[in-house]
């Protein structure tokens, strides 16, 4: 049986928060992804030096701050120095890179779902997956819709393990030949993987084998379309608004 969350998932997630519209995995991200008509959103979660779950895409800071170095040598108080909206635009220069925390409660009162990405470092699966799960058995509120994902399958056991209750998706780029038996190993009810690697044939086999399937990173309208008149479940966009309209 298919867990509830499923049954109330939209057919469009805001990824990273809106990043086609504001600098991703920002608290204005994730605002602007709400703003646009987003019920549902991705963002990605790693950890700092000092063992703190934050909203992070990359393993170094230079792309989306205007610090550099590895995130997992640095201490949440470093991090919470650096601008991470500047490098998008000058009208959000002084965002900052949230905690889970600060997202969490965001994403809470803005009345959205959550689709979070454990993105360990290198070498960082179990204590990132770790900490992730600690946190949010303390404080995620219990009616915030939650979908854990993950390249690495580390990280998913650790959900698994530690968080039974939230639904877990296997996130890949190609569709593996074995994906059915990984996801069973897993014990992942969702495949999240790239657009390029979709077609109407894959669609139906993981449908009809009762697996959900969610789609990445999908901006151009008509191709988010079809997708789901194929049948997969969800799209991640980078433009919820522009999805959003056509359908
Ligand atoms: O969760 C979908 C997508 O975010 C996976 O890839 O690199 O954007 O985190 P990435
Ligand atoms: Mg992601």
């Amino acid at each position: 049986m298919s867990h509830p969350l499923f049954d109330n998932l939209p057919r469009i997630i805001g990824h990273r928060g809106a990043c086609g519209h504001a600098p991703e995995n920002t608290l204005a991200s994730i605002r602007k992804a709400a703003e646009l008509g987003a019920r549902f959103i991705e963002i990605d979660v790693t950890l700092t030096s000092d063992n703190v779950a934050v909203i992070q895409h990359d393993t170094g800071l230079n792309r989306c701050t205007n610090g550099k170095g590895p995130i997992i040598l640095t201490p949440l108080e470093e991090v919470k120095k650096l601008d991470a909206g500047g490098w998008f635009s000058d009208e959000f220069k002084g965002e900052t890179v949230p905690t889970l925390r600060e997202a969490v409660d965001l994403i809470h009162e803005l009345g959205l779902g959550l689709n979070l990405e454990i993105k360990p470092s290198r070498g960082w699966q179990v204590p990132t997956a770790t900490q992730v799960c600690c946190e949010l058995a303390s404080y995620a509120p219990e009616d915030m819709p939650l979908l854990f994902s993950s390249f690495d399958p580390e990280a998913l056991v650790i959900a698994r393990d530690m968080m039974p209750d939230v639904p877990r998706g296997y996130l890949t780029e190609t569709i593996f030949p074995d994906w059915k038996k990984r996801l069973d190993d897993l014990g992942c009810e969702a495949l999240h993987c790239e657009k390029y690697f979709v077609t109407k044939e894959k669609v139906a086999e993981i449908k009809s084998a009762g697996y959900k399937l969610l789609v990445y990173t999908v901006n151009d309208p008509e191709m988010g379309k079809c997708f789901l008149d194929w049948g997969v479940d969800a799209i991640i966009t980078d433009f919820p608004d522009r999805i959003g309209n056509i359908l």
